[in-house]
């Protein structure tokens, strides 16, 4: 594992160039950027549209048990105090008393562990943490907010922006909700909640589906939408920040808990095969941990996250909870709708348990980054080195899948041929064409963006319909024939 200081420069040498290379900008960036938050450019916004796509196809399309929805933002705010949201989402929060700043302790707990796993191997900070505070795991905002302060003291937290001590306040907690008004008058009537997680309405619209369509139980309902968190400590590029996207599943299973643990195990699998074989992730980097009792969310009987390994350490990439019957039965108290399920073949009535996987889109893309981001060191013809840069995006993921290249820009037949090869390709894939520089320079532009494959039209393309094809990860070129590609 790299140290934290060469793991927080590997990550600012990624967010730099994402920004140079078109793929990601920060928001409001003429005006002084709003911190922490970020606009997808041309490039990252293709990525971004990729990884949603071929989530929605493994899920949705190739699955005849899931539905997609598309839901508002804005729901009838009822919604959220059925969910829970509204007592019980919240983060906890310290003051410094001397500077008057706020902070999060679980993550200032979750630095100074990191700080600490320099000198200690995970099993003896465990074992450090049992002896010394009782807790079992290395999740502090699983401790509760007693012992979060005992280890603040305990091992003499200091404010991480004057890096000197500070007179920390009790521990409590802030909502994570954000609001708006709806129509001319603000006030309580009017208020709406910005909804923290896209799930809700797939709950809400639980009786329609099963009004309106043929579905049956065990079936799933997929939406992929933004959500909003008002984040007191959103950093780390797109890991954290308070608009994001995530794509959620609701899994309805019948009321029987081995049925929906065992569905949970199942979608334990799925899950990883989705990182594993469609995104393609690094499978080393790739883990599944489990829970603590008191770690859990206030709606789940048990989940597991898929952790990603990040240039700092361990942290989610998706939550894949067991849900019980929570939600549908609290929409069936605050609604008054009932929610019951009436299964056509055994006549029983009943408020399916839901298994929930739930993913973050932006998330995805800022792991996809890190882990395609290569710096490659090439030998050249005469015997120096130089460094290529290269993201090693899986094709289904890179924004452009072709680039093509007439040799010679002053050549009129070649840019024809070329162009007319752009306006073929591109009706099937997002290509790019560029004339301009030498052929090296241009393999290169196209590597720093990923581009899987380039396409160069040359003299003997206009004598024998052949181009080359020139690979970005081995960069060897072979001849084939614009009709094969075509195909
Ligand atoms: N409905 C359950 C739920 O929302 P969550 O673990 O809070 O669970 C699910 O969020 C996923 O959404 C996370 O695994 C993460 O990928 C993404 N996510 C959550 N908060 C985020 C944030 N502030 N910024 C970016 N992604 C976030």
């Amino acid at each position: 594992m790299a140290s934290a200081s060469s793991s927080h420069f590997w990550l600012d040498i990624v967010v730099a160039r994402a920004k140079r290379k078109w793929f990601v900008y920060p928001w409001s960036d003429i005006y002084g950027w709003l911190a922490n938050s970020w606009d997808y450019g041309p490039y990252g916004s293709l990525v971004k549209k990729n990884i949603a796509d071929a989530r929605w196809q493994y899920f949705v399309q190739e699955r005849d048990d899931i539905y997609g929805m598309d839901t508002a933002i804005l729901a009838h705010p009822r919604t959220w105090e059925a969910s829970g949201h509204v007592s019980n989402f919240g983060d906890f929060l310290i003051d410094d008393k001397k500077t008057g700043q706020r902070f999060r302790p679980d993550k200032l707990i979750e630095d100074d562990l990191e700080q600490k796993r320099q000198s200690l191997s995970e099993e003896d900070l465990l074992k450090f943490l049992a002896q010394t505070y009782g807790v079992e795991n290395t999740v502090p905002e699983s401790w509760g907010p007693d012992v979060m302060l005992a280890y603040m003291k305990g091992e003499s937290i200091k404010n991480p922006d004057t890096k000197k001590d500070a007179e920390w306040t009790d521990i409590r907690k802030f909502t994570l909700m954000l609001s708006t008004h709806l129509g001319p008058i603000e006030g309580d009537a009017s208020k709406v909640w910005m909804r923290p997680e896209t799930c809700q309405s797939l709950f809400t619209n639980f009786k329609n589906i099963l009004n309106t369509t043929r579905a049956r139980i065990p079936f799933g309902l997929a939406q992929i939408g933004k959500a909003f968190r008002n984040e007191i400590t959103p950093g780390q590029f797109l890991y954290r920040t308070r608009e994001f996207e995530q794509m959620e599943i609701e899994y309805f299973v019948p009321n029987d808990p081995e049925i929906a643990l065992k569905s949970h195990q199942e979608w334990r699998d799925i899950s990883l095969y989705f990182w594993h074989h469609i995104i393609k992730l690094n499978p080393d980097r790739i883990r599944v941990r489990e829970h603590e009792q008191d770690e859990l969310s206030h709606y789940s009987s048990a989940t597991m996250d898929v952790e990603y390994l990040y240039p700092w350490w361990w942290w989610e990439l998706q939550g894949l909870a067991y849900r019980g019957n929570f939600d549908l039965t609290q929409h069936q108290q605050f609604s008054g709708t009932d929610m019951q399920y009436h299964d056509p073949k055994t006549g029983k009535r009943y408020v399916p348990h839901v298994i929930e996987p739930s993913f973050g889109l932006s998330r995805t893309v800022m792991a996809v980054f890190l882990d395609c981001y290569d710096e490659e060191v090439i030998e050249k013809n005469d015997g120096s080195t130089d460094t290529r840069v290269v993201i090693r995006f899986p094709f289904a993921l890179a924004p452009v899948k072709y680039a093509i290249f007439p040799l010679m820009e002053k050549d009129e037949a070649m840019m024809t041929l070329a162009r007319d090869l752009f306006k073929k390709l591109s009706k099937k894939y997002y290509c790019e064409f560029d004339s301009s520089g030498n052929i090296g320079k241009r393999y290169r532009r196209q590597d720093e963006i990923g581009t899987p494959y380039c396409l160069t039209i040359d003299h003997q393309s206009l004598e024998d319909g052949t181009i080359t094809i020139r690979d970005r990860d081995t960069m060897k070129q072979e001849r084939i024939s614009i009709d094969s590609l075509l195909g």
